[in-house]
């Protein structure tokens, strides 16, 4: 049986202490250590986590799409190379509002592979598309993934998860059907760049406690991205030891 993948967004949550806390929380609650699960916090706590991250794996929620230098404020991958193993790319909180372009998203994607830190690649589309039906959601999402990967992409160091704008933070989660018919767009648009290596694609938008098991029986969802579920340890840690 493949991997899977359990991803908690802790987005622009939690203080330092708070974060210190649910991190020992969660350590003593989980007990399934099968999946590989990425911890996302805050950047204000990025270091403590790289440091008593124990079984989980750590990842960063954005990075600069430039190496170092003139960029107040922002976070270079160069600089957290050592810290954590992932990042998040192109979420639609930071296309919508930073602005984040296909080209930006597609250079970030390249220095965060450029400093072994493998992305996970957001695409997602919004009610408006979803509801003008499939064949806009299909170039919807073949356009986000065409512009942000390209031959220069390494297919063995990436995720992609798929998150409509449309189910993030909503409660309202993507059917079963909808997200494998999502997941065979992404895969024939990878399929175009290269047959050889296997991405895996995850979901995102809405995931709890009550329906994370309905995706993880789908063979074809590689894993999850949790937000607001992922923000009390106890909840959490019940959608990991279900596994
Ligand atoms: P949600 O967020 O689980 O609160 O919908 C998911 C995400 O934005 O990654």
């Amino acid at each position: 049986m493949s991997k899977f993948y359990i991803l908690a967004n802790l987005k622009m949550n939690k203080s330092f202490d708070q974060s210190v806390k649910y991190l020992e929380s969660l350590s003593k609650k989980v007990t399934n250590y099968d999946d590989e699960i990425i911890l996302f916090p805050s950047n204000i706590s990025l270091e403590y986590f790289s440091r008593n991250i124990g079984k989980f794996k750590l990842g960063i929620q954005d990075l600069d799409f430039r190496n170092e230098g003139q960029g107040t404020g922002s976070i270079a991958a160069s600089q957290v190379k050592n810290l954590c193993d992932y990042s998040l790319i192109g979420h639609s909180e930071r296309r919508q509002h930073f602005f984040e372009n296909d080209e930006i998203i597609s250079r970030k994607i390249n220095i965060s592979q450029k400093n072994n830190i493998t992305p996970v690649l957001c695409v997602g589309e919004d009610l408006d598309t979803r509801n003008k039906g499939f064949s806009e959601v299909e170039k919807f999402i073949s356009n986000q993934i065409n512009k942000a990967i390209s031959e220069e992409t390494d297919l063995r160091n990436i995720m992609i998860a798929y998150e409509p704008i449309w189910a993030i933070g909503t409660g309202k989660s993507a059917s079963i059907i909808d997200i494998e018919e999502v997941i065979l767009i992404i895969k024939n648009c990878l399929e175009k760049i290269s047959k050889q290596f296997i991405v895996p694609i995850l979901y995102g938008g809405s995931v709890s406690e009550k329906n994370s098991e309905e995706f993880r029986k789908s063979k074809k969802i590689n894993g999850i991205l949790v937000g607001s579920a992922s923000l009390d340890s106890e909840i959490l840690s019940k959608i990991i030891n279900y596994g």
